[in-house]
């Protein structure tokens, strides 16, 4: 796709010199441009770059009422004065596109998307941040756009990617996060939308995040919706158990977000000669493992969470204290070398990393 088939309409009032880059919190201000397209009669409208600002929607949107909603995050990192790269945009893209079929959205091209991504970087270069542990978060999203009652599949679409620079995204920083499970609730159900990235996922785990965060911990870690005894994701991000020296991952048995850092945790993991098993862990496994000090290191990953160490998990009344009060040396490890390609640090063996010249 070329620039003369995108729409390019600049701000004259850029808002950059507002934002203090030394406060950088998660996803509270957004850069001075937005990529837009829009669905109608069966196909994809001519793509724009606009200045970022309101849009419109009528009180009757299908989004608003039935969910019919999707959204990827993704991130750009500042390498050099030349070059920012985004951290594996095709694999988002592919999850991107998988999340629409489960809810019956019209598929985009990476063309576009690539193409809309070049554009936007470049135009707002000034706003991918350049300390240690900030980035450019990227939120690629399209909703039904009808304005109609009826609980149906929608018409029309609407296609955004808004960008805002971040710092971490949680309050602990890369300090270890508290856990608790969810006592009652659960997030997802195979056969359900726990695998796409769609809005209605994240709207049901609020009240019990909230209640997890009145008493003490940062986040829900989700158990699977049938025993109520296999471990599944955090909401926020995956999950990686260190149990003597094998990587333990929740399988992907389609009720878990097949998260792209966890992914890049999992190919690491492998090259580095651990033994790595993607399979179904229960809760009762991680407890026996701890009591029998086995239980090494416990941690996050997801692309605003980046890599997160785990310090304490709560169940049914037991806990799990690792006491670290820094991340354990596996968890550093895969700390430093995500971070390290995504800043262009170490050298990009894999191909995870979109250059953008600008
Ligand atoms: C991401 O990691 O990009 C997400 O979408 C998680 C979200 C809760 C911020």
């Amino acid at each position: 796709m070329t620039n003369t088939d995108m729409q390019i309409n600049l701000t004259d009032n850029s808002r950059i010199h507002e934002v203090d880059f030394n406060d950088l919190q998660f996803g509270k201000i957004f850069s001075d441009h937005m990529f837009e397209c829009h669905y109608e009669d069966g196909a994809w409208n001519k793509p724009e770059i606009n200045p970022y600002g309101p849009i419109e929607v009528t009180p009757a949107m299908n989004a608003l009422h039935y969910a019919q909603t999707v959204f990827e995050g993704m991130k750009a990192f500042y390498k050099d004065e030349n070059t920012i790269n985004i951290f594996r945009p095709e694999v988002h893209h592919q999850r991107f596109n998988n999340s629409c079929r489960r809810v019956c959205i019209p598929e985009t091209s990476y063309e576009m998307f690539i193409s809309a991504l070049d554009n936007l970087i470049r135009l707002d270069h000034q706003w991918v941040p350049k300390k240690p542990g900030t980035a450019l978060y990227i939120r690629p999203f399209i909703f039904a756009s009808d304005d109609l009652l009826a609980a149906r599949v929608s018409d029309k679409y609407s296609y955004y990617i808004i960008t805002s620079p971040v710092g971490a995204y949680y309050k602990e920083g890369f300090k270890p996060v508290k856990l608790t499970t969810p006592n009652g609730y659960v997030r997802a159900v195979n056969g359900g939308t726990g695998e796409a990235k769609t809005g209605g996922n994240y709207a049901a785990s609020f009240l019990p995040a909230r209640k997890a965060q009145q008493n003490g911990y940062t986040q829900v870690l989700w158990l699977d919706a049938i025993e109520n005894k296999y471990i599944e994701e955090v909401g926020t991000m995956n999950i990686h158990f260190l149990i003597g020296d094998t990587l333990v991952t929740p399988a992907l048995t389609g009720s878990i977000l097949p998260g792209v850092t966890r992914r890049s945790v999992i190919q690491l993991a492998r090259e580095w000669g651990l033994n790595v098993e993607e399979r179904r862990i229960s809760i009762d496994e991680v407890f026996d493992a701890y009591d029998d000090g086995d239980l090494k290191e416990v941690f996050g990953s997801g692309t605003a969470a980046v890599v997160s160490p785990v310090g304490l998990i709560e169940h049914n009344g037991r806990t799990i204290r690792l006491d670290q009060d820094e991340p354990g040396e596996f968890t550093q490890r895969c700390y430093d070398e995500i971070t390290g390609i995504q800043y262009g640090r170490i050298e990009d063996t894999h191909n995870w990393v979109h250059e953008v010249k600008i």
